[in-house]
């Protein structure tokens, strides 16, 4: 089994990671951390804890984190994309429990020292408390198992500029700072996860199957209306986060994805927020590739979002 720790803003396809890696045989979910992002950090909270109660996971640890950028300065959400709700106007019943008092930092940094070498963290969101954790706790790259990330975009255009995700831009010095530390990162970027497409047969297998799938299915709604008008012209949305956890279980070929130095821009200018990622040296072992740790996913077959579909709609 994988441990895991997953770092989330919960949304709509931030809901759809933790049901996913909840409910996944080989996974085992130590905790949840939330941080702001697509909705203010107590709503992701508020959110995941909801999310959590429907998998039947209420065992789940999960901790609250940062509130905005780690350097200070404005905090951009998302509503327009998630809802006012962060679940597509959806969101159904408060969660039963509330967030442990333990910081999501401090979650981190006992979890992954209560276990060397085991933990996979899996942020979905702003890299804020990752960041945030790695100042607390320099040793954590040495520590952990990997990093498995939605964020950044290698090859293919941005969502928040022409060349920045939305996740990086939010706070890129905090992504620069863990793109920087010196473990395994498994990028899952727009490359691959605005190629993993939930279309609206998908949402139907979910609307058909038992309260979690019914959920789901709920709150892509408007998520899928958001993507129709800005992106693909029909209903049809992407399924990005559930592709980080997918990657950091196994369930993606990352073994042929090139393993490069990604470097995230950070001056303010138009570049704001972009990964370069060095992919000169896949080809001709170039001396900038010394010391690269970052794995960048640029294909991904076809069936993640079946499988993940199929795991939410088998469940109760
Ligand atoms: C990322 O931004 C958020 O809206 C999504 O939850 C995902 O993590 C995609 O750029
Ligand atoms: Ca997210």
């Amino acid at each position: 089994t994988t441990k895991m720790i997953l770092d989330c803003d919960t949304g709509v396809d931030d809901a759809m990671a933790i049901m996913y890696a909840a409910l996944h045989p080989d996974i085992e979910l130590l905790g949840v951390t939330t941080v702001w992002g697509n909705v203010h950090v107590p709503l992701a909270t508020r959110n995941t804890l909801r999310v959590l109660d429907i998998v039947g996971r209420g065992d789940v640890p999960v901790a609250q984190g940062a509130a905005g950028p780690l350097l200070g300065g404005p905090a951009e959400f998302a509503y327009e994309v998630h809802g006012d709700d962060g679940q597509g106007g959806a969101g159904d019943d408060e969660p039963v429990r509330a967030a442990e008092p333990r910081s999501a930092v401090q979650q981190i940094i006992d979890t992954v020292r209560a276990h060397p070498g085991e933990v996979w963290l899996v942020p979905v969101g702003p890299l804020t408390n990752i960041a945030a954790a790695l100042a607390v706790d320099p040793e954590l790259p040495e520590l952990v198992a990997g990093v498995s990330l939605m964020g950044g975009a290698a090859l293919a255009p941005g969502n928040m500029s022409p060349v920045a995700e939305a996740n990086v831009w939010h706070d890129a010095e905090a992504a620069a700072a863990v793109f920087r530390a010196p473990w395994r990162i498994i990028m899952a970027g727009l490359d691959v996860t605005m190629r993993a497409l939930i279309t609206p047969e998908h949402r139907d297998r979910l609307a058909a199957s038992g309260e979690a799938g019914r959920y789901m299915a709920r709150i892509l709604q408007h998520y899928g209306d958001f993507y129709r008008d800005v992106a693909f012209g029909t209903w049809c949305c992407a399924m990005h986060d559930a592709i980080a956890v997918a990657a950091a279980v196994g369930a993606l070929d990352v073994r042929s994805a090139p393993t490069v130095r990604v470097h995230v821009d950070t001056t303010g200018g138009p570049g704001h927020g972009q990964t370069l990622a060095d992919l000169r040296g896949r080809y001709r072992g170039y001396p900038e590739q010394e010391g690269a740790h970052c794995t960048v996913l640029l294909e991904i077959g076809d069936g993640i979002v079946d499988e993940v579909v199929d795991l939410i709609a088998a469940a109760a």
